[in-house]
């Protein structure tokens, strides 16, 4: 009985995303053209020589694509163009430090073996990126002790740390899912917002750095900064989204520009590409941080169709007006192509919400895999599995939440939004034990479980204690669904 409604409500949900990608699928498209160059002439304002850039520092980044598997190809291939970019920039490898995990150049599903691409018609981008911290030594700890520049602290990778002095500039960027107040990790436990903030402030304590900018791709990455990143530190933070939204994987099958057809995978994210797309072919002495936060504003809102998200500034805004050379350098080729606001060439797109780009993957594959073959098959039973984890997961956090507060305090306890410029939750270490405990019953969170994050925030912050929630994940989960999603095996978010 009970398993007969799970099917058919699993069916019904599987069609409704099926109709959802199709319609992705069949998405709007409009002609026109990527970046058009324009040779710098007198409206230029710069007229050679060197300009006065404040620089004599060190610059200084660290790289991080925060998850694993072919259905998120676009995250490391965001990390390996950037670091294509601060390369041509002028950067050294020995200031660069990368973490991926390092899965998709030569994963079967690859269509091109060896070789990444960023964008449709890009050229590879994986060839040279050091291998610094690659498969399971891509953890917050290593993270975070190569930002603070503390050797001893790291276990495994390469050894490259930020060993930064206090003329020196940083730069962070880091593209994964995330859900609020965490960002992914391959690894477990989950970066939390409380950890990453400290680490910036002890950072900063230390006197090695002049100043510091931080990109940040992820669902809720808002979050990560809301009510936590004081001014004063002399970091600039801008992020994809708002503390309440997702961000949008982008040349995703079936989009316009879509990937070669070979390729069942998103290419890129869409905040990812339009920082970088942007300084890839400007000269980045005449281009500051504001300009470039307001132009990928406006590409990342993608005409603020549902198919975007709000790009975000935190910490020190005023530092927002230093050119993008004092972090990222400046490809000499570019000497001639001064900034200028060209999103109006760009056409609008659909792009793909983060946390469907695995279940778009799962089904483009099954879409185009012979009638009957294995690989038909494999395909199906991926997709079967990623959504009956969401359903466990999406079913348990409900009736948790009725076992705490009641049928109708429950829905409002889980939607509820703190306002802007408040974090996310006043006791991060009781978030922490409540993760712990709901995935202790209920099994692995996950990439997709991360969004229910606020949920248990605000259970904490209605005063809800471990014990409470032990009791009400006992009851509410009986058992955990056996796909590979709901497995502990790697240990628990928290
Ligand atoms: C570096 O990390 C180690 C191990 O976690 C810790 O004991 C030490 O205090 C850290 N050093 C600094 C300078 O923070
Ligand atoms: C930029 O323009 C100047 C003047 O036309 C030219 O001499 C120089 O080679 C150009 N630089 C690049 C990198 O194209």
């Amino acid at each position: 009985m009970a398993t007969t409604t799970t099917t058919t409500s699993l069916l019904a949900y599987a069609f409704a995303v099926a109709l959802l990608l199709g319609e992705i699928v069949s998405g709007g498209r409009r002609a026109g053209d990527g970046f058009i160059r324009l040779p710098s002439g007198d409206e230029s304002g710069f007229i050679g020589g060197e300009p006065d850039d404040g620089s004599s520092g060190t610059r200084w980044a660290v790289l991080i694509a925060g998850s694993n598997g072919y259905w998120n190809y676009r995250h490391q291939a965001d990390v390996c163009h950037a670091y294509q970019l601060l390369k041509k920039g002028g950067l050294k490898d020995e200031n660069i430090v990368v973490f991926m995990y390092d899965d998709i150049a030569f994963n079967e599903e690859n269509p091109r073996q060896g070789v990444v691409i960023n964008s449709p018609h890009g050229s590879d981008v994986y060839a040279g990126v050091p291998k610094d911290y690659m498969g399971d030594d891509v953890t917050v700890n290593n993270f975070l002790s190569v930002i603070l520049g503390n050797k001893t602290a790291l276990t495994g990778g390469s050894g490259k740390v930020v060993d930064s002095g206090p003329d020196d500039h940083i730069f962070i960027y880091y593209t994964d899912h995330g859900g609020p107040g965490v960002l992914g990790m391959p690894t477990n436990p989950f970066l939390y917002a409380d950890d990453l903030v400290e680490t910036l402030k002890k950072k900063h304590a230390s006197g090695t750095y002049k100043s510091l900018v931080f990109y940040l791709e992820a669902c809720e990455s808002g979050s990560i900064f809301e009510g936590l990143l004081p001014e004063g530190l002399n970091i600039y933070a801008t992020t994809a989204a708002n503390a309440e939204e997702s961000s949008w994987g982008t040349y995703c099958p079936g989009e316009y520009p879509s990937p070669p057809p070979e390729y069942e995978t998103c290419l890129g994210d869409l905040y990812s590409v339009a920082w970088m797309e942007d300084s890839d072919v400007h000269n980045l002495h005449t281009e500051t941080l504001h300009q470039q936060y307001q132009l990928v504003k406006k590409r990342t809102a993608n005409d603020n169709t549902p198919y975007g998200s709000h790009v975000m500034q935190y910490g020190d805004i005023s530092q927002s007006s230093e050119d993008l050379f004092r972090y990222i350098g400046t490809n000499p080729a570019n000497d001639n192509y001064t900034f200028i606001d060209d999103n109006s060439l760009r056409p609008s797109r659909k792009a793909v919400n983060q946390r469907d780009a695995d279940l778009l993957h799962f089904w483009d594959k099954f879409r185009k895999a012979p009638e009957g073959s294995s690989r038909k098959f494999e395909a199906q039973k991926q997709f079967v599995e990623a959504m009956s984890h969401r359903m466990h997961i999406d079913e348990s956090i409900k009736l948790i939440a009725k076992l705490l507060f009641g049928i109708d305090t429950g829905s409002e306890v889980l939607k509820k939004v703190r306002p802007a410029g408040q974090p996310l939750v006043d006791d991060w270490n009781c978030l922490r034990s409540l993760v712990r405990t709901f995935e202790a019953h209920c099994g692995s969170l996950a990439q997709y479980g991360m969004k229910h994050m606020r949920s248990l925030a605000n259970f904490c912050n209605a005063g809800i204690e471990t014990r409470h929630m032990t009791e009400a994940s006992s009851q509410a989960c009986s058992r955990v669904p056996a796909g590979p999603w709901s497995s502990l095996h790697r240990g628990f978010s928290a």
